[in-house]
């Protein structure tokens, strides 16, 4: 062999070798990641490197771990899957929110409650979104467990006119620093008005009878006032003298509406039971606007009065007259105090479904938000000493809920006020 031929020989023998160590610790390193015994180097010729098919164990492992990896998504997409199921159906609103206080995510329930629809709540401030507020609330618990790093257990919340009860959880990093908070939360806002028209009932009975009781004490007093004064006037006998005449008149008449003021408690009580008939409302109400007519022009007030068809209604008269007339006078006391500018009461009949809706509203101060709900209560009143009793108000709903009907107030402070109440509508007026 020439020495050129010697030189080529050992040169493919050291890159032989050299091929087959980096074979042989490839193999080693593979063998050692599935757990096998490293081979030694004797063991590591040519036919037990074809033995052993290190392309072919590489590709088997690949094969398994695939497979192995498409098992692991499948059950990790069917338990994502469950959750999200879980976290959609679930009665209650479940929120993630991160340390900026934007949503990360948030249920179905939680959208249908408080996100408007074609709103887009992810990554969005939850205050703005929930709340409809620009900054957080200062009781709001998902800010006291991102500041303390602790849970906050059943707090109260309202949020967009709706009632919550909300449980707070912290969301933590591997390092234990708040990340966000989990906030969980039920709607209550039905239970609270269950709770407030309880409240409401029991002190109504409390105050009914007490009001009932005085009022058939005083009934008979006063029913003998009014009727031996009218049975002196009416003595033409008795030589009465004219300033004597007069007095006795002013008797009669106060005694008279001492009796409607018993009426109207009895009234409250529901102790007067109501006489139904098929009443047309708007006759009633003008008839109710002619009464107060004095107080109108002399207080400056607008009346605008729209009565556009006949409405029947299945009612007692003298009450629904009660109803109007302390919707009425309540607006026009609203009014004093008020200068400057147009006064104006407008009063208005349609037809609602099954119901005819009469509408009482002003243009007067309007009713603070935080008074709204109270304002229908016994012996509520914002007016001083001797001005007003707070009865109005109750006495027309307990009214209008003895009719099958039903009463509201909507209200804007400086805007004005807007009474709306129902009756069940009848067939034509009788007779
Ligand atoms: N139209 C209105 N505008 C502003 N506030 C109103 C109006 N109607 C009612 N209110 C508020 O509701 C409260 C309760 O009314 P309600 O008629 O029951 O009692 P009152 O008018 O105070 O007394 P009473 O009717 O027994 O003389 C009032 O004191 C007032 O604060
Ligand atoms: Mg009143």
């Amino acid at each position: 062999m020439s020495s050129a031929g010697k030189i080529e020989e050992t040169d493919l023998r050291t890159s032989n070798e050299r091929l087959k160590k980096y074979i042989r610790e490839k193999v080693n390193h593979l063998l050692s990641v599935m757990g096998t015994k490293p081979l030694n180097k004797e063991e590591l010729d040519d036919s037990t490197l074809i033995e052993l098919d290190p392309i072919g164990i590489i590709a088997l492992s690949f094969e398994q771990v695939l497979e192995h990896q498409k098992e692991t998504n499948r059950r990790l997409t069917v338990a994502k899957d469950q959750l999200q199921a879980v976290f959609d159906t679930v009665g209650v609103c479940i929120s993630i929110i991160d340390e900026d206080m934007r949503i990360v995510n948030c249920n179905e329930k939680q959208k249908e409650l408080l996100v408007s629809s074609n709103t887009k709540a992810i990554g969005r401030h939850c205050y703005d979104i929930y709340c409809g507020k620009d900054s957080p609330n200062l009781d709001c618990p998902a800010v006291e467990t991102l500041a303390t790093g602790k849970p906050v257990f059943i707090r109260e919340v309202k949020k967009k006119h709706k009632h919550f009860q909300i449980v707070t959880s912290p969301l933590n990093d591997a390092d234990g620093k708040v990340t966000g908070v989990i906030e969980v939360s039920m709607d209550v806002t039905e239970k609270k008005k269950v709770e407030e028209l309880m409240r409401q009932a029991e002190k109504l009975t409390a105050v009914g009878l007490l009001a009932g009781g005085i009022a058939h004490e005083l009934n008979n007093p006063l029913g003998n006032i009014l009727g031996y004064a009218t049975l002196l006037l009416k003595d033409r006998e008795s030589g009465l003298r004219p300033e004597h005449r007069e007095k006795l008149e002013i008797i009669v008449e106060q005694a008279k509406k001492g009796g409607d003021i018993i009426r109207g408690l009895l009234d409250f009580s529901r102790q007067s039971v109501p006489s139904f008939s098929n009443v047309p409302i708007n006759d009633i109400i003008r008839k109710t606007v002619r009464t107060l007519q004095n107080r109108f022009s002399s207080q400056r007030i607008k009346t605008d009065v729209v009565l556009p068809e006949t409405f029947i209604v299945r009612a007692d008269p003298r009450q629904i007259e009660l109803v109007i007339l302390n919707l009425l006078l309540n607006s026009i006391q609203a009014f004093e105090g008020v200068n400057g500018r147009e006064k104006t009461i407008s009063v208005r009949t349609g037809r609602e479904n099954d119901f005819v809706q009469v509408t009482i509203a002003d243009n007067g101060p309007g009713i603070p938000e935080e008074i709204l709900p109270n304002i229908f209560d016994p012996f509520f009143t914002t007016k001083p000493i001797g001005k007003g009793a707070g009865l109005g108000l109750s006495i027309c709903s307990g009214i209008i809920k003895e009719h099958k009907g039903s009463i509201h107030a909507g209200s804007e402070a400086g805007k004005g006020t807007e009474f709306v109440f129902l009756l069940p509508a009848a067939g034509p007026a009788s007779g």
